[in-house]
């Protein structure tokens, strides 16, 4: 069973008097535990079809099958309350908040998420998650000292200390070097495995894809068949 599944999908823009169809009819399933890469040139669609399938922009046709549920028909309440609890995100700059310290950060994320647990479970979980991702030392740090590195890496844990269903990535090793990208795509794999994630990631890296199960290159707003 996919994990969500996206049937017919179309976007279209309206720039002035012109209209434009940047998705052309995409259909796209995402199988439990696997990372699917979108690959392909720049303006292809790969960013409008990450926001849309994650809630965060709407569709012009067709459907979005999350949990039996479509999200196409919802209404943005509806959709924000699966995004914060069912949903993690992880772009190209790591988008931390400058006052909040590492830890702070994922308790802020579990506030978001809803997340009912004592004091004592929640600060297990994130100190547990620290951990993974190599933070633990530097739990009481704020940002702004922080490695490229350091930041995706927290920005990683606070994407999924919800638990998420479905991690949404685009570009989240676009800003690094060639090994600290290596580093973070190898935590996400390990991560998607353990935690049961499902992820989707938009990369121009070819040498990311040695991590990901499935490879859906884009082109004009098509999956072209590979
Ligand atoms: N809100 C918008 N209004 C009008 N056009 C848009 C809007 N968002 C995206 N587009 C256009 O849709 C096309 C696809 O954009 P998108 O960001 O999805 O590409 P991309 O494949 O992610 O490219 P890149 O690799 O450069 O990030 C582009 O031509 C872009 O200009
Ligand atoms: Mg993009």
């Amino acid at each position: 069973m996919s994990v969500i599944a996206i049937n017919e999908l179309k976007k279209r823009f309206t720039n002035g008097e012109v209209e434009e169809e940047i998705l052309k009819g995409i259909n796209l399933e995402l199988q439990p535990r696997e990372i699917t890469a979108l690959v392909g040139a720049s303006g292809s669609g790969k960013s409008t079809l990450l926001t849309i399938a994650a809630g965060l922009q709407p569709s012009s046709e067709g459907s979005i099958v999350f949990n039996g549920q479509d999200l196409t028909q919802m209404n943005s309440e509806e959709i924000r309350k699966i995004r914060a609890k069912d949903f993690g995100f992880v772009f190209q700059s790591s988008h931390l908040v400058p006052f909040l310290t590492v830890e702070e950060q994922l308790y802020l994320m579990l506030e978001v998420a809803g997340k009912h647990l004592s004091k004592v479970e929640l600060q297990k979980e994130v100190r547990e998650l620290l951990q993974r991702v190599g933070m633990e030392h530097r739990k009481n740090a704020y940002p702004s000292s922080l490695s490229g590195g350091e930041r995706q890496r927290v920005a990683i844990a606070r994407a999924i200390v919800h638990r998420p269903k479905i991690l949404f990535a685009d570009e989240p090793t676009a800003s690094l070097d060639s090994l600290k990208s290596k580093d973070v795509m190898k935590l996400i794999r390990e991560l998607t495995t353990s935690f049961n994630i499902t992820t989707l990631i938009v990369t121009h890296d070819r040498e990311m894809l040695d991590y990901v199960d499935n490879i859906i290159t884009m082109k004009d707003g098509f999956i072209q068949s590979n």
